[in-house]
């Protein structure tokens, strides 16, 4: 049977393997320091050197990346924090996780996005962040989001699980607000298994942020905040590491196929994904947008072995759980793109043989449908 064509998966050698093989050879697969073991310091300077950032902070999730970063900014029961509702539900409950009250706002049209002209109108006096999302690696423009935000002073945590290696205006997603978290989940463009980090300029929410990371302590060995064990374990950052050696490489191969996909679907009047002048997408996603007949197209390109998706059916203020709490959204755009947005593969470890049978295959379910 051929193998089955997915959306994202990760893509490793033997060099992952190896390295992995080695570092439990040495037993020394973590470290409470508060600085982390021998290859979380590697990947983490790494990673600033990559970002073009003064500090990084490996975790053991974006979930937790976004958590902490929470934490170090003081968010606190009570306190509001302004997401788009169009995100993975991470986004939400990190919030959640503090106590404070996630205040949902609707996606603009052309992007997928945040709606930066809706925010002002959602900040109150317990606005405590805001955390924009780079969807799909297409950045939000964070200059313009704290031009709107800095009258009151509100800090912003980029969400750049799906963005590492996208940038606008020259600099890259991660390094554009006060605090910008990563997930390094296997779907990622590059992956640890699970891991996350932040990444920061400032001093004092890397400082809090270390000890958050390692249950409060300071260097005496006190707890003098409260903090978690969110480590990231040696070998997670270690393939980290080596992943990170070859992101460029994999964008590189997720751009042309994107591109390949494009000329598949050029004859059809459907929204394809596009690279504004100022920004350079990692293409972590490729997704499209169909009016109707998205469950048709998933369906036919299922049968020839490709498997899509669709992120995300529900809004996060339409889950149960958040159903359940004071909520009375009504976000149009974002009704709109979860009922017509499909992600097509695209990912590093496709062939050009693969690349050509989803164009091919994606091209024969629009010409049976549209
Ligand atoms: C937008 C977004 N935010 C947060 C997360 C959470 O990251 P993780 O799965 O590493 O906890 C993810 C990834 O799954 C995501 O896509």
């Amino acid at each position: 049977m051929t193998k089955k064509i997915s959306v994202n998966e990760p893509v490793f050698d033997d060099n992952e393997v190896n390295t992995a093989q080695t570092i439990l050879d040495s037993g020394l697969l973590s470290s409470s320091n508060m600085y982390g073991g021998k290859y979380v310091k590697l990947f983490e300077k790494q990673l600033t050197e990559f970002l073009n950032c003064k500090y990084a902070i490996a975790v053991n999730s974006g979930t937790s990346a976004l958590y902490a970063s929470l934490l170090s900014l003081g968010v606190t029961t009570g306190d509001e924090v302004v997401v788009p509702s169009f995100s993975f539900t991470a986004t939400a409950s990190a919030v959640i996780a503090t106590g404070a009250t996630p205040i949902f706002v609707d996606i603009s049209s052309s992007n997928y996005n945040i709606d930066l002209s809706l925010i002002k109108s959602h900040i109150s006096s317990k606005t405590k962040a805001i955390i924009p999302v780079h969807l799909y690696g297409h950045p939000v423009d964070v200059v313009q989001l704290s031009e709107i935000t800095s009258a009151n002073n509100i800090p912003i945590i980029e969400d750049g699980a799906q963005s590492l290696g996208s940038s606008i205006n020259g600099k890259k997603c991660g390094t554009l607000g006060n605090l910008g978290c990563t997930s390094l989940y296997p779907t990622k463009v590059i992956t640890s298994g699970e891991g996350g980090v932040i990444t920061t300029n400032d001093e004092e929410l890397y400082n809090q942020l270390l000890m958050i990371r390692n249950h409060g302590l300071d260097k005496s060995g006190h707890t003098i905040r409260f903090g978690l064990n969110l480590r990231m374990p040696e070998i997670e950052a270690a393939l980290a590491s080596i992943q990170l050696s070859k992101l460029d490489d994999f964008i590189k191969i997720r751009r042309t196929n994107s591109n390949i996909i494009s000329e598949y679907i050029d004859e059809f009047d459907i929204n394809i994904p596009i690279e504004n002048d100022n920004s350079f997408l990692n293409r972590y996603l490729y997704t499209v947008s169909f009016t109707h007949s998205r469950d048709e197209i998933m369906s036919f390109m299922e049968k020839q072995g490709i498997n899509t998706a669709v992120y995300y059916r529900t809004p996060i203020h339409k889950m149960p759980f958040y159903q359940t709490l004071n909520n009375e959204y009504e976000l149009p755009n974002t009704d709109i793109a979860s009922s017509q947005v499909l992600s097509i593969p695209i990912h590093s470890g496709l062939s050009n043989d693969d690349i050509n049978h989803v164009g091919r295959s994606l091209n024969d379910a629009l010409k049976s449908i549209y």
